[in-house]
């Protein structure tokens, strides 16, 4: 079998990106079609970190496609610590058909698929999170339609999932905008390679440290949390350099009427979020967790599919 692993959505070509989300979207609406795609074989969740979505969507995904699932505590084999993530990437290899891992450090991530002969999927680095970003192209897709259309707006953390949306929009053409605190921006070089990126697919990219300049006239406002795991310890001093940076009502009234609000969850309502626009009616994150699984499903597929 020619292996293929699924770490970054860089890999994508727009075609192959568009054929994943439209997978994601078959998948769910034909899930008995897939039932015995992974027949006989076995998937192996290898997480540093907690997760509550992803470990569930991988998990059941699996098995809805006919896999075994194994979970395998952070605690238990505490990767590169218990044992060499070499060793544990030989050793796994041996057992299973696909490893998806949550690691740390995105080289630790790369170093586990340096030494696997099986695929390797990437549930979230401290870089990219890439699964996420196939769950919220097919939310996008089945609530605005065309990425080409909509103007998404970004206001947080310029995080593994802001990096991850970065990708994705620059590969498809769409219109990101991007609010964070200036400390907090990418290096120039990541930001003019992604800027080049986007003008070559057709798309804009506009990074500000202004929140209402973003979404203004938006059609989609997304945040995540202002201290990623292990980043925790941080966040009082990041409390204070991301205070202005909430997706509230004031910052939901900038945005078109008919704006969706999205969070990848786990939510800290009052940071990030105001607890009025997490409960709002624009809020579709639970719609966003729901895809979770029929994303990690097409991931799955995408990856074994010869
Ligand atoms: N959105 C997300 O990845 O959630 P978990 O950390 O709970 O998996
Ligand atoms: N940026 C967050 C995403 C959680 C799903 C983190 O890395 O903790």
């Amino acid at each position: 079998m020619n292996k293929k692993n699924f770490i970054t959505l860089k890999d994508f070509s727009k075609h192959q990106l568009i054929d994943l989300v439209n997978l994601a979207e078959e998948i769910k609406s034909y899930p008995q079609d897939f039932s015995s795609f992974l027949s006989g074989k076995h998937v192996g969740l290898l997480f540093q970190k907690p997760s509550l979505r992803t470990k569930t969507s991988f998990y059941l995904g699996a098995q809805q496609l006919g896999a075994g699932a194994i979970y395998y505590d952070p605690e238990e084999i505490r990767l590169g610590q218990r044992e060499e993530i070499r060793d544990v990437s030989r050793t796994l290899s041996q057992y299973l058909d696909i490893a998806v891992l949550r690691t740390f450090f995105h080289q630790d991530i790369l170093e586990f698929v340096r030494f696997s002969s099986i695929p390797v999927v990437n549930g979230l680095t401290d870089l990219l999170h890439p699964s996420q970003i196939i769950a919220d192209l097919l939310t996008l897709k089945e609530l605005k339609g065309r990425i080409e259309e909509i103007k998404v707006a970004y206001i947080g953390d310029m995080n593994n999932v802001c990096s991850s949306l970065m990708n994705a929009f620059s590969i498809l053409g769409g219109n990101l905008r991007i609010a964070a605190p200036r400390q907090c921006f990418l290096k120039p070089e990541i930001i003019s390679q992604m800027e080049a990126k986007f003008n070559e697919s057709g798309g804009s990219l506009v990074i500000s440290s202004s929140p209402e300049e973003a979404a203004e006239g938006a059609d989609v406002l997304y945040t995540d949390v202002w201290a990623s795991m292990g980043k925790e310890q941080e966040i009082k001093q990041r409390e204070k350099i991301f205070k202005n940076f909430q997706i509230n009502d004031k910052i939901l009234k900038k945005a078109k009427k008919d704006n969706i609000v999205m969070h990848c969850l786990p939510a800290h309502r009052n940071q990030e979020i105001s607890d009025s626009v997490f409960e709002g009616d624009n809020s579709v994150v639970f719609l966003q967790a729901a895809n979770r699984l029929h994303a990690a499903k097409a991931i799955l597929v995408f990856i074994w599919d010869k």
